[in-house]
């Protein structure tokens, strides 16, 4: 029976502030077996790991991202809602994350946050930091923009993509293969067991996301899809490995 993996989403979000180094470096105490995570680019052109296009949210400042120089961005406080932590945590550059990948095995889900005015500029120095540090076998390519991920495809065909979507697809597999993509990222709801069984059967990986109760999880492992995607990584490894 295949063991569905589990990769945590920005990083073990559930317990720790999203998208920084703590979140990512708990996943791996938890025994994930990869990390996902959301790029843009700063005003200055590093590749900057947080979720939203405005720092409004994660952050103790106001603004897009795109903005903001790294060196403005890393005096941020990317845990400034967490009360009850005595340290701050930063916006990690992938820099970052790719030199403590180095010291581990995990797989990392890296997510384009791109849109139509940044003209791959992003896509194309992501490829290239993979290729320098070689993760190219660890590394999965995902957005909802699916140009970008072609693109990706088209310039490092040994890099996997795999299309994130959030409204029913009819044959995902299809649709995959027409894209040179090897797995698809579902909204969990949207994806049925059948589509799950038939698109892994042929040879497309399936992880959805984002998978976070415990029933849910239970029934894509009973599907045997190739991966979750949750906030709770320590629930989800737990879960699974009582089952095998
Ligand atoms: O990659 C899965 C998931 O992260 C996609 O949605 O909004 O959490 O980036 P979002
Ligand atoms: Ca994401």
């Amino acid at each position: 029976m295949k063991k569905t993996m589990v990769f945590a989403h920005r990083g073990a979000s559930g317990t720790h502030p999203e998208n920084t180094m703590e979140a990512f470096i708990a996943a791996e105490a938890m025994e994930a077996d990869g990390i996902e995570l959301d790029v843009q680019l700063s005003a200055d052109g590093e590749i900057v790991v947080i979720h939203d296009r405005k720092v409004n949210r994660t952050t103790n400042k106001k603004g897009h991202v795109k903005h903001y120089t790294l060196r403005e961005l890393k005096k941020m406080d990317a845990s400034y809602m967490w009360k009850h932590l005595n340290r701050k945590h930063y916006i990690p550059t992938l820099v970052e994350v790719f030199d403590w990948l180095c010291t581990n095995t995990l797989i990392c889900n890296v997510e384009f946050k791109s849109n139509k005015s940044n003209s791959l500029e992003l896509e194309n120095k992501v490829v290239q930091l993979v290729r320098d540090y070689q993760l190219e076998d660890r590394i999965i390519f995902s957005s909802f923009n699916h140009y970008s991920i072609v693109h990706c495809h088209q310039i490092a065909p040994e890099i996997e993509t795999a299309p994130l979507y959030s409204e029913n697809i009819f044959m995902p597999w299809v649709y995959a293969e027409s894209i040179g993509a090897k797995g698809i990222h579902p909204k969990w709801g949207v994806i049925s067991e059948q589509a799950i069984r038939a698109t892994e059967e042929n040879g497309i990986s399936v992880r959805p996301y984002t998978v976070n109760r415990e029933r849910d999880l239970q029934r894509l492992f009973s599907y045997q899809c190739t991966a979750v995607i949750t906030d709770f990584p320590a629930l989800a490894v737990k879960l699974r490995d009582k089952k095998y």
